[in-house]
This record gives structure tokens, C-alpha cells and sequence, in this order.
């Protein structure tokens, strides 16, 4: 699957965002080491805090369906009605990806025509991992 596939199918799953409080929508999709895509989207809850992020979703439909090892995550989100431009993922979600994927992991931000690669390094810089326990 290449790139921007990836960042399709992130745009697509960014369709089902459940956010009628933020009127953000995200949509993430991840690809496994094996082949396999996962994707997910921001799914927000009354009582805010129990909503969940795109990022959030997709890796944790992944690691519960018994996948570890990723090769890329790309993310697509952006304000309701308006075409995503760039979404960059939150501190919590960052801490995510770094408990299951190595500092070359790769994290594509922006939209199907237009986006960057980005390391989680670059991204999540002095991380905090089980290495450090
Ligand atoms: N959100 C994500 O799903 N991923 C991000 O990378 C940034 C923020 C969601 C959380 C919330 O539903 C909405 O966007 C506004 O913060």
C-alpha cells in the first residue's frame, strides 16, 4: 500500500467521526508490518474526557485484534465542512504509537494530495518507554 493510499483510507474512515461536540473530524489508518489496515475516527462522548481519538481507535482495533508490529500511521482531520488540511496528533495519542512502534516509525500528517512523513522521533522526541522502567 503506498502513502497516499494510506492517507485515503484515512480521509475515508475520517467519515464515520463521531463529533458533535467539537465538530472536528479525524480518521486514521493504520498499517500493520503484515499487510493489514486498521483505520479509525475521533469519537467524542457528553461527558467529554470518555471520547476517544482517531489514532486511538485505529491502534487499539489493532493491538485487541492481536497486531504489534506497524509499519505507518497516517491522519486526516480537520474542522466539520471543511476540507482537512493538517491534523498533527495529540500528546496522549503520541505516547500510544510509542508504546508499540520504534522511533523510525513513520506518521503521515495532512491530506491525500498534499502531506509530509514524520518520524515519530520527530514527533515524540525524549520519549518516555518501557526502556526507561
Ligand atoms: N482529535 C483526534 O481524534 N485526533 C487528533 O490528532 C487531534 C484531536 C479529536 C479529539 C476530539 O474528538 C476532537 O478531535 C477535538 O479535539
Amino acid at each position: 500500500m503506498t502513502d497516499a493510499e494510506l492517507m485515503n483510507a484515512a480521509q475515508k474512515a475520517r467519515e464515520n467521526s463521531y463529533s458533535p461536540y467539537s465538530h472536528f473530524r479525524v480518521g486514521a489508518a493504520l498499517l500493520t508490518k503484515s499487510g493489514k489496515l486498521y483505520t479509525g475516527c475521533n469519537i467524542e462522548n457528553a461527558a467529554y474526557p470518555a471520547g476517544n481519538c482517531a489514532e486511538r481507535t485505529a491502534i487499539f482495533k489493532a493491538v485487541s485484534e492481536g497486531e504489534r508490529e506497524f509499519e505507518a500511521l497516517a491522519i486526516v482531520g480537520g474542522k466539520e465542512g471543511e476540507t482537512s488540511e493538517f491534523c498533527a496528533p495529540c500528546g496522549i495519542c503520541r505516547q500510544v504509537i510509542a508504546e508499540f512502534c520504534q522511533k523510525d516509525f513513520k506518521i503521515l500528517l495532512g491530506n491525500p494530495k498534499t502531506f509530509k512523513a514524520y518520524t515519530l522521533e520527530a514527533l515524540l522526541p525524549l520519549s518516555f518507554t518501557d526502556k526507561d522502567l
